[in-house]
């Protein structure tokens, strides 16, 4: 059973659906530069630098799916399923369009101002992630991006302007989209380049500190604001399965688990833990710590954590094993379960377990802001859509929710389907990898006329937002 006031809802992010990326006085962002195509994934790893629009090269982003132009009838129809909440993402560049200016665009903030009214239009509650993946190129040019410290004043400034704009219009925060993503795609996880000759590892943690610095300073400036606001961090979750029970197996499993949940260990707990300390050490990796952020980053801990969750990954020792490439996470391939068409594993139960764990780990509300399933959906005749495989994923994940809150006693605030309306993949730049209840007509290509229409889910989910969660049927 689901609380009564549970969040049922949807999310998309600015860079995947907004376009309008020269409009409104917006500047260049690094997800604006990340082509379709072959060169994307180089693009993504920060193994290509590619800093502007190049010749022969088609940029999704660029359009996307127009919710610039399209919010009101995009809200309208998530109105209409009965969304208690909507998770979006604001653009950085049309806030401060390069990123270091001392005032912001105003026509920006304006943009935001409509998208939110019209969510209360509705009785929605706005979800805002702050940066979602998101970033001014200028800030990479000029500063080398999160890699310097004044980064953390620049998002300052950002946050205490959305803070103060939007109080009593947004409650409900994340600071960082898949902040561990860094990781796994630098440059379009967080606008990462890297010099000739330059130590990788220690550019990515030193950008990890401070971006955490900066996540810390985002909840004591919000909480300052207004105390009412809920300020959350955002994990790309998924539990690290060993293949095999050989304890070399188990014990990769569990590093590999760390990688990713350090920066929640932070951001929750409000401290390194000293895994990660020892491992700075042993890698010899110098991180610019000042007591300062030592301080904060103690004393402002997250109220929630929120979660993507796609698939759960497997890892092993061994050599004779069949590698797959899920998501941005590599690992290999788990026998006991079925994939989706891009090769990422389906595994209800292990969303159960990913909740526990990191239920039990940081004794939190979690909020699931990301699930859901990337396929191709074909027109009938009729122009339905009837994508059974889309509702049969999600049913699956919503039944094995209600058992960690039902049968386990997780607490979770709310659930958001990933693109709930179709939108640009992050991962590969395809329309064709569709996760929405409303299909938005364009192809990969970027022909098609943006029109939306309803799929057979739309209905299933506001069936099951209307029965709070009861009828899956
Ligand atoms: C998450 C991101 O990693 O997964 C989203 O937060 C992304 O931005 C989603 O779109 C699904 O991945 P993909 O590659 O299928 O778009």
């Amino acid at each position: 059973m689901f609380p009564k006031d549970f969040l049922w809802g949807g999310a998309t992010a600015a860079n995947q659906c907004e376009g309008g990326y020269n409009e409104g006085g917006r500047g260049l962002a690094n997800v604006d530069v990340v082509p379709h195509g072959p060169e994307r994934r180089p693009v993504e790893r920060g193994l290509r630098k590619m800093l502007d629009f190049e010749e022969g090269y088609y940029y999704p982003a660029k359009t996307a799916v127009d919710f610039y132009h399209h919010y009101k009838e995009d809200i309208a129809m998530f109105g209409e399923m009965g969304f208690r909440t909507f998770r979006l993402s604001i653009a950085w560049t049309r806030i401060f369009p390069n990123g270091d200016e001392e005032e912001p665009n105003e026509e920006g903030l304006k943009f935001y101002d409509s998208v939110f009214d019209e969510c209360h239009k509705y009785g929605i509650e706005p979800l805002v992630t702050i940066t979602h993946f998101d970033m001014p190129v200028y800030l990479i040019k000029k500063y080398g991006g999160w890699k310097n410290r004044k980064l953390i004043e620049f998002y300052k400034r950002l946050v205490t302007v959305l803070f103060t704009r939007y109080k009593g219009k947004v409650r409900y925060w994340l600071t960082f989209n898949e902040i561990n993503m860094i990781l796994h795609m630098p440059f379009m996880g967080a606008g990462l380049v890297f010099e000739e000759g330059e130590d990788r590892n220690a550019a990515i943690y030193s950008s990890v500190h401070n971006e955490m610095a900066a996540s810390a300073w985002a909840v004591k400036i919000g909480h300052e604001i207004d105390p009412d606001n809920k300020i959350g961090c955002m994990l790309a979750a998924g539990d690290f399965y060993p293949l095999t029970s050989d304890p070399k197996d188990v014990f990769l499993a569990m590093q590999t688990d760390r990688d990713n949940l350090m920066f929640i260990d932070v951001q929750a707990r409000g401290y390194y833990p000293n895994y990660a300390l020892k491992q700075f050490e042993q890698k010899n990796i110098r991180i610019d710590m000042t007591d300062e952020d030592l301080r904060i980053m103690r004393e402002n801990t997250v109220d929630f954590i929120s979660l993507s969750f796609y698939s759960t990954r497997c890892v092993s020792t061994h050599d004779d094993v069949e590698k797959v490439q899920g998501n941005a996470f590599g690992g290999v391939r788990n026998p006991y379960l079925q994939r989706s068409e891009w090769g990422w594993a389906i595994d209800p139960l292990g969303f159960r377990t990913t909740m526990n764990k990191l239920y039990d780990r940081y004794q939190k509300p979690l909020f699931i802001v990301e699930n859901g399933l990337g396929a191709k959906d074909k027109i009938e005749e009729d122009g339905s859509i009837n994508d059974d495989y889309r509702i049969d994923y999600l049913r699956r994940h919503i039944q094995a929710m209600d058992d960690a809150i039902t049968l386990d006693g997780v607490e979770v605030l709310g659930y958001t389907t990933w693109g709930c309306i179709d939108l640009v993949s992050a991962g590969t730049g395809e329309m064709s990898k569709r996760y929405g209840f409303i299909y938005v007509d364009r192809n990969d290509d970027g022909s098609g006329t943006l029109k939306r229409s309803k799929k057979k889910s739309f209905y299933w989910y506001k069936k099951v937002i209307a029965t709070n969660g009861a009828d899956l049927s």
